[in-house]
């Protein structure tokens, strides 16, 4: 009953104090293995939220679903598009290959490298702009497969106390996405179906070129949602509750 009341206030403000999950791993502080185990946890963490834990504001990220729109935007008058990606749905992230954390205790810096085997990006889409001169101006959807990403985040911890404990909270955090490869299907961006698949056999053949474009924005957009998925749980746990010796 004491949980169910704590998730009700939880959706309106935030609940109190709690300890970090039971099914999640904890890792001891200054012991050998440290970043090792770390690295163990916060993997076994994230395929965990295949389902949602409510109580600490972590939603289910198996889809993650993105509460916001991107606008894109590049080209000139020649081949030049402005984008608008909406209902945003990226699949796998709880299909991970390899997670590498380390903690600068010092600093209280955290380092994570995540290689996901692929994401799966879909989403409503809208663009207006030119494709080697011929118009473009549509509402569609598109689906984008990204082959094994390397997601680098960083993030800074800052300690700050409340009712005489002690909390952390992620703030400047920071994200770069390295991959292997990518491919795209862009539905009906025109009426005729060969200018469609020439449309896809160009983008797909120049994904490097737009990985360059798509890397400028997009991490900036997740890195937010990451943080503030992340603050939702340092916000109810404990610092020493985290991390076993601080
Ligand atoms: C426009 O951009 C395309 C794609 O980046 C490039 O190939 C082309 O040379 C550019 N044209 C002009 C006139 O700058
Ligand atoms: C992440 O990868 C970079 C190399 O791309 C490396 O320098 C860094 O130490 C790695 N971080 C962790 C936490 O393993």
């Amino acid at each position: 009953m004491l949980k169910f009341v704590c998730v009700l206030v939880a959706l309106v403000t935030f609940c109190a104090t709690l300890n970090l999950p039971p099914s999640f791993k904890k890792c001891k502080l200054r012991s050998g293995a440290f970043d090792q185990c770390l690295s163990t946890a916060i993997q076994d963490a994230i395929q965990q939220l295949k389902k949602p834990l409510p109580e600490y504001g972590l939603p289910s990220i198996e889809p993650f679903e993105a509460p916001k729109e991107v606008f894109l935007e590049y080209g000139n008058e020649t081949t030049g598009i402005r984008q608008k990606y909406f209902k945003i749905k990226i699949g796998g992230f709880t299909k991970i290959e390899k997670t590498s954390a380390r903690f600068n205790l010092e600093r209280k810096i955290l380092f994570l490298n995540i290689t996901f085997s692929e994401l799966l990006f879909s989403s409503g889409y809208e663009a207006r702009g030119r494709f080697i001169l011929y118009p473009i101006d549509v509402s569609t959807t598109v689906a984008m497969k990204i082959i094994k990403p390397t997601f680098k985040v960083v993030f800074n911890l800052e300690e700050y106390e409340k009712e005489n404990t002690k909390y952390f909270r992620a703030l400047d955090s920071f994200l770069d996405i390295v991959l292997d490869g990518m491919t795209y299907d862009f539905k009906n961006i025109f009426q005729e179906e060969v200018l469609n698949k020439e449309f896809n056999r160009g983008m797909n053949g120049k994904w490097q070129n737009i990985v360059g474009f798509l890397q400028a924005t997009f991490p900036k957009f997740w890195i937010t949602l990451f943080e503030q998925t992340f603050n939702n749980l340092l916000e109810r746990v404990p610092a020493s509750d985290l991390f076993v010796g601080l």
